[in-house]
């Protein structure tokens, strides 16, 4: 089973991108699932109900959230009847520790947790957390987004989880990191990149960034308008024998 993981979209910009392209991507990537990390969607923090449901009229069977999980206070009315991995590490009963997906006669459990290095947000322990999941888990299939700041934390993750799951992925930095490998049978990489404008530190606008880092303004970002959109992400093959690959897609601005 081939499965397209979309790095943190940001902006509602990049909904219209995929909606354009994303049957022509799974055609050329032989793809059977898209799954998505949504948490930057709506104006670049957390996601809207008109926007999740964008995105699930794009066929994107599950989506992974992070830090800005509830940035926008709406998805508490409609998380539970999600198809939303929220970090499990979070301590809250909204929303769902681990989502189930049915692919033909197989299963996949999609479980999302947060890193706590420089993620200044009262959480449970994430390598606790998923040693005391992995036992209730009735799954053919298993993939953790580990979305966390520190390289340092994601890797210690990964090799303390190698040969328990199939897949541990990284988002939240928003910059695609050159590791992907298999170890155990887990595939891993350590940040799978973003999705959103092209022109942009992050996602957001280059001038606000700019003014913050020199002037020490501090306004609240702003999604970049550039309509160049970067796709990034990862193919999972997922099989007997596990293999990732590096996913990566400019769709360049139309010419007006
Ligand atoms: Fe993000
Ligand atoms: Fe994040």
């Amino acid at each position: 089973m081939r499965i397209l993981y979309l790095g943190d979209i940001v902006g509602e910009k990049t909904i219209s991108v995929l909606k354009k392209h994303i049957e022509e991507i799974k055609r050329e990537n032989h793809i059977h699932i898209v799954l998505c990390n949504a948490e930057n969607v709506t104006k670049g923090r957390g996601l809207s109900f008109i926007h999740y449901k964008q995105l699930k009229g794009l066929g994107i069977a599950g989506m992974t959230m992070g830090n800005h999980t509830f940035s926008k206070s709406e998805i508490k009315e409609f998380i539970d009847d999600a198809t939303i991995a929220r970090p499990a590490n979070l301590t809250t009963d909204l929303g769902k520790d681990v989502l189930y997906i049915q692919y033909n006669q197989e299963t996949i459990a999609l479980i999302n947790l947060l890193g706590r290095v420089y993620l200044n947000i009262p959480l449970d322990c994430p390598f606790k957390t998923l040693e005391s999941m992995l036992p209730n888990i009735t799954a053919d299939k298993i993939i953790v987004d580990f979305h966390g700041e520190a390289t340092s934390e994601k890797r210690a993750f990964f090799y303390n989880f190698a040969g328990k799951v199939d897949a541990i992925i990284g988002s939240h930095t928003h910059i695609k990191t050159d590791d992907a490998e298999v170890y155990k049978n887990t595939c891993y990489i350590t940040d799978m990149g973003m999705c959103g404008p092209k022109y942009s530190v992050l996602g957001s606008e280059v001038d606000g960034i700019l003014e913050r880092f020199k002037t020490g303004i501090y306004e609240p970002a702003k999604v970049s308008e550039d309509a160049t959109i970067q796709l990034n992400g990862v193919i999972l093959d997922l099989g007997k024998e596990n293999k990732i690959e590096d996913f990566k897609k400019i769709i360049k601005a139309p010419i007006l």
